[in-house]
């Protein structure tokens, strides 16, 4: 089976920015994390990093039918990209949203996720630990089906 870990805006400088709330580990570190827990599941993980929306909604759409769950941190897309919404609804598999930071906890304009709606389930808040934490997630949820 294979995993599909998307990257939104602003994730490629991981590391350099606002290590205050995102911590200081880069994105290559939190996608090794993420291989690690999918390598001990038996599950093979792709990812990608863009800044730019479309690029997203492509990957999704390039996922259906071929992999078997998308795990997102959409970065601020998360709060209004209503196309990677539409892309998601259309994707048959497990769906996790996922979050260094927690969102709900900020600023006002954060708490709106305009992809909880079409995710099986989110993790926010944990930082890097969170990467482990999704693969689990969808390792668990298959281990059910
Ligand atoms: C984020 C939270 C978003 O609100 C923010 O725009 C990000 C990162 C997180 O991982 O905590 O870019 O998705």
């Amino acid at each position: 089976p294979v995993v599909l870990l998307l990257h939104g805006a602003n994730l490629g400088i991981l590391g350099e920015r606002q290590p205050e709330v995102y911590g200081s580990a880069t994105l290559e570190d939190h996608v090794a994390r993420a291989r690690r827990a999918a390598d001990a599941h038996g599950l093979d993980l792709e990812d990608l990093q863009s800044n730019h929306e479309g690029d997203l909604v492509d990957a999704v759409l390039a996922a259906r039918g071929r992999c078997t769950a998308v795990i997102v941190n959409p970065g601020a897309f998360t709060h209004y990209a209503w196309s990677l919404h539409d892309a998601l609804a259309a994707f048959d598999g497990i769906v996790v949203e996922l979050h260094l930071s927690n969102p709900a906890s900020r600023e006002a304009w954060r708490h709106a996720s305009v992809v909880a709606p079409v995710a099986d389930g989110t993790v926010a808040g944990f930082g890097g630990l969170g990467y482990q934490l999704a693969v689990d997630a969808v390792a668990g949820l298959l281990e059910q089906r």
